[in-house]
């Protein structure tokens, strides 16, 4: 087209030149666009940062009063999209999203403070209040296309959930159903971003570039409804920033006295959180952790935050097992009930202690997905992530730390995963089995590897921090808890393979491991006369029946 518009007279070897050259762009575009399934974690992150900072928060009456703000917004700049939710103090809350961020920050700039009141400092934070104001309210045409999305982000309903369950097809079904009721939805996201952002914002002007990043469950695809923030902050000189070619310097300020800069810097944040940050409550600082994190509560958006300094490992932890779970839809799921039933019968617990947590959990989901069964396995080993990794994955954490692996998964030969075609509810047993049979006593689990490594000592649980190897990441657990541990998973595997029979009874699938403790499960799976598949998985449990009604005897009386 563009040679015919030219008007100029070709000759034939120069069209055909020209359109070659023209077909091999179009074709080079379109394949390229085929064979990129993936997006990569840092443009998610991006682009949910630069939504965060079209966006703002504001407070209001009710529902009803959507049309009021929609249309006073709509005068200053052009809205994307509002998300409506109430928090559990039953107050209203609207997201909004403008076009861009010169919008948003115009909206910002066109709002007022308290009245005159002096124990008020004023503030530009992203999170606002809609002023009522009496009379004749004005009538907004909204456009079809801004509907307000009023989905909210509270936990589905506890009963709404099992019932749902119970009416599914098949196992398959169910484990699926329960990740997409309960997974962090997109308001839960925006909100951990807008908290994000909030600090950021604030802390601006006291941090040269300062940036505020979530990590851990709320960005790793293994968030549920309700999970907690972790935020780290950083304040990483670019290269521009340190150009020796420039004549003027900035006079700065250095940290003086003998501890860590980070934790007085850290004390001063506990401080501005208290102080200038609207909506934080219930500061707390742990300071000489080896990590010092300053715990709060963001009583706008319902969520518990735990702000670390300079801790980039956990990010690139989060985006490590980010990717693991977007190579194949099944991680997910299948993460989010074996993290479900480890609650469920009491291994995991919020308060931390000699318990495995999340984390180590997911990791241990990870390291079954590798393995080479006859089918081949779903996932890849890190090491084989680390062979594909190229210049532009290189990533250095605190302390030199290497965190270099391979980011882009299209770049991932598809022969290297996702052999294995087992649905979930094959897979979840097949977990269950195999850890009931796993060698926790000689053998560390090792995502690095794919396979089960000697263990370098005897700790009763040995996991591989996969970015710092010489580290144990479950070095917390107790012997006990991991007796707990081989012990439920022998139960699970016990009551799953026995629900399998096709008969939807009471707490059939995998409500028998997320509704209630495994005894009553197991109690009611005899009762509906399924010992010959009890007797058929025996062996899975070298006659410790005595041991475990013992045990779960003792903690259901506890
Ligand atoms: N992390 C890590 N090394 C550890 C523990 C945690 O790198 N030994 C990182 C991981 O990226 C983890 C994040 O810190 O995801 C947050 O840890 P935690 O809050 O314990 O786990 P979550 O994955 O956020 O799970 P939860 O929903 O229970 O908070
Ligand atoms: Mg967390």
């Amino acid at each position: 087209q563009s040679i015919i518009n030219t008007g100029k007279p070709y000759s034939f070897r120069q069209i055909i030149s020209k359109s070659t050259r023209i077909c091999k762009c179009f074709s080079k575009r379109k394949f390229s666009d085929i064979s990129r399934r993936f997006l990569s974690f840092d443009e998610v992150v991006a682009q949910r940062r630069a939504e965060a900072k079209r966006s703002l928060v504001v407070q209001v009456n009710s529902e009803a009063s959507f049309n009021e703000l929609y249309g006073y917004c709509s005068k200053y700049a052009s809205v994307n999209g509002i998300h409506h939710y109430k928090n559990s103090g039953d107050e209203h809350f609207m997201l909004i999203e403008f076009k861009t961020e010169e919008e948003s920050k115009k909206v910002i700039h066109s709002c007022s403070s308290h009245q005159k009141d002096v124990d008020v400092m004023a503030l530009h934070s992203p999170f606002l209040w809609f002023r009522a104001v009496s009379g004749k309210k004005e009538a907004f045409q909204i456009p079809k296309s801004q509907l307000m999305t009023t989905k909210g982000c509270n936990s589905i309903d506890e009963d709404n959930l099992i019932e749902e369950l119970a009416n599914c097809e098949d196992v398959s079904e169910q484990i699926q159903q329960m990740h997409d009721r309960t997974a962090l939805n997109d308001l839960g996201v925006r909100l951990r971003y807008m908290v994000a952002r909030q600090i950021e914002r604030i802390f601006e002007s006291l941090y040269a570039n300062i940036v505020v990043r979530p990590f851990g469950s709320s960005v790793n695809g293994f968030g549920k409804m309700g999970c907690d923030l972790d935020l780290v902050l950083t304040n990483i000189l670019n290269e521009e920033m340190c150009d020796s070619s420039k004549r003027l310097v900035y006079q700065e300020k250095k940290c003086e006295g003998g501890r860590s800069p980070w934790q007085r810097h850290m004390e001063l944040v506990g401080e501005l959180l208290e102080l200038r940050v609207p909506g934080a409550t219930r500061v707390q600082r742990i300071l000489h952790a080896r990590v010092p994190i300053v715990k709060y509560a963001h009583e706008f958006t319902d969520v518990d935050c735990d702000l670390c300094y300079n801790n980039m490992s956990g990010v690139y932890m989060s985006e490590l097992l980010w990717l693991y779970g977007s190579l194949d839809p099944r991680v997910r799921p299948l993460t989010f009930v074996v993290r479900r039933w480890a609650q469920t019968v009491g291994l995991t617990n919020q308060h931390p202690g000699r318990w495995i947590t999340n984390f180590p959990l997911t990791l241990m989901v990870l390291f079954f997905l590798q393995q080479k069964g006859k089918d081949g396995c779903v996932l890849p080993s890190l090491k084989t992530l680390v062979q594909y990794a190229g210049k532009e994955d290189v990533r250095l954490a605190e302390e030199n730390l290497n965190c270099t692996f391979l980011r882009d998964m299209n770049k991932l030969p598809t022969d290297t995963y996702g052999q294995n075609k087992a649905n979930l509810e094959t897979l979840l047993l097949q977990f269950f089995e195999f850890y009931a049979q796993f060698d926790f006593h000689d053998k560390a689990i090792s995502i690095n590897e794919g396979v089960a490594i000697r263990k370098p000592n005897t700790l009763p649980l040995y996991i591989v921090n996969p970015l710092e190897q010489a580290l144990n990441v479950s070095r917390n657990v107790s012997y006990e808890e991991c007796e707990r541990l081989k012990l439920e998973v022998r139960n699970a595997a016990w009551l799953l393979d026995a629900g399998l029979d096709g008969k939807k009874t009471d707490g059939w699938g995998i409500l028998g491991l997320i509704e209630r403790k495994s005894t009553r499960g197991l109690k009611n799976l005899l009762k509906v006369g399924n010992s010959h598949r009890l007797v058929s998985v025996k062996d899975l449990f070298n006659n410790d029946d005595d041991k475990i009604e013992k045990v779960n005897a003792k903690r259901n009386s506890e």
